[in-house]
């Protein structure tokens, strides 16, 4: 038997050495996980010296050198929180991101503005994280998601089954989705690929576990993607239907420029997450 808080703190010595960015919260979520405890409870029994046992300690350890190899803490405990909900993910998967989920509250303000049961897309849907919060959240709203990795897919599938929340959720390019909606949306959601071709992203949990569709946006400052899912969402928005869209925090004046050049939008503005860096646009379909 050892000491619990022994553990966690050579753990957490461990994880900074690796360079991971939140080594004391990650050695004790692991810990959490391994006995089955929500980390709050962990975090008493840290304070109350409590021991673990040898086979505890074995599977912990291994988890923890996975961690400072720089595996997704997300990816080893199977979950990833947003919202109110907790998701599946695991490899082929993006991990939704905190940064996302001011996309949540956008669209719940659009939603106050549209009718009694709301015909909500998310376009490019990876686990479903979007579509599910709003399922979650607005539960009269109509919620259909489109998602092109197989892979993710399955994920996404997963957790509609999990969550047991109405989501639509199909396969596909999400450029070319739900034709049978064209006209009838009141709100597009997406969070599409946006990282620039040239911008590898240097934490080697992104760059080396999250799928590349699901980074790079493709053309000259990875908008191609972003573009063509705007196209889309010209298509399917009923006129006054409100586009929400995630981008890189130096892609906002451009995404805002390009968007208002098609003509289709009528009113589009630029919302900063909640660290202040500029992360959604909001656009209004012409009408
Ligand atoms: C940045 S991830 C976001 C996933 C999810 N919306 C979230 O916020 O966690 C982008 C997702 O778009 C998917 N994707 C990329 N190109 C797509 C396309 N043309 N049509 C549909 N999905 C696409 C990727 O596979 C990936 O799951």
């Amino acid at each position: 038997m050892r000491a619990a808080s022994d553990v966690v703190r050579a753990a957490a010595r461990e994880l900074t050495e690796a360079g991971v960015a939140s080594p004391r919260v990650d050695a004790e979520t692991l810990l959490a996980h391994v006995l089955g405890r929500e980390v709050a409870d962990l975090r008493r029994a840290l304070l109350l010296d409590e021991q673990v046992g040898e086979a505890e300690h074995t599977a912990y350890r291994q988890l923890v050198e996975q961690r400072a190899s720089r595996m997704p803490l997300q990816h080893l405990t199977g979950v990833a929180h947003f919202r109110r909900l907790t998701l599946r993910v695991g490899p082929g998967v993006f991990v939704p991101r905190p940064e996302t989920e001011v996309l949540v509250d956008l669209a719940l303000d659009a939603l106050r503005g549209a009718g009694e049961s709301p015909v909500v897309v998310d376009l490019c849907t990876g686990s479903g994280a979007i579509a599910l919060a709003v399922a979650d959240e607005w539960p009269t709203a109509r919620v259909h998601a489109v998602e092109l990795s197989e892979d993710a897919h399955a994920w996404a599938a997963a957790n509609v089954a999990a969550t047991a929340l109405s989501v639509d959720l199909r396969l596909g390019d999400a450029s070319s989705a739900f034709e049978e909606l064209r006209g009838r949306v009141d709100v597009v959601l997406s969070n599409p690929p946006y990282i620039p071709p040239g911008s590898v992203p240097v934490d080697p949990e992104v760059r080396d576990h999250d799928p590349e569709v699901a980074l790079y946006g493709g053309g000259e400052d990875g908008l191609a993607v972003p573009l063509a899912v705007a196209a889309r969402a010209a298509e399917l928005l009923v006129p006054g239907g409100v586009l929400l869209m995630e981008h890189a925090d130096v892609q906002g004046e451009a995404l805002v420029r390009r968007l208002r050049a098609t003509g289709a939008w009528g009113d589009v503005a630029d919302h900063p997450d909640l660290t202040g860096l500029p992360r959604v646009t909001r656009a209004v379909r012409a009408r």
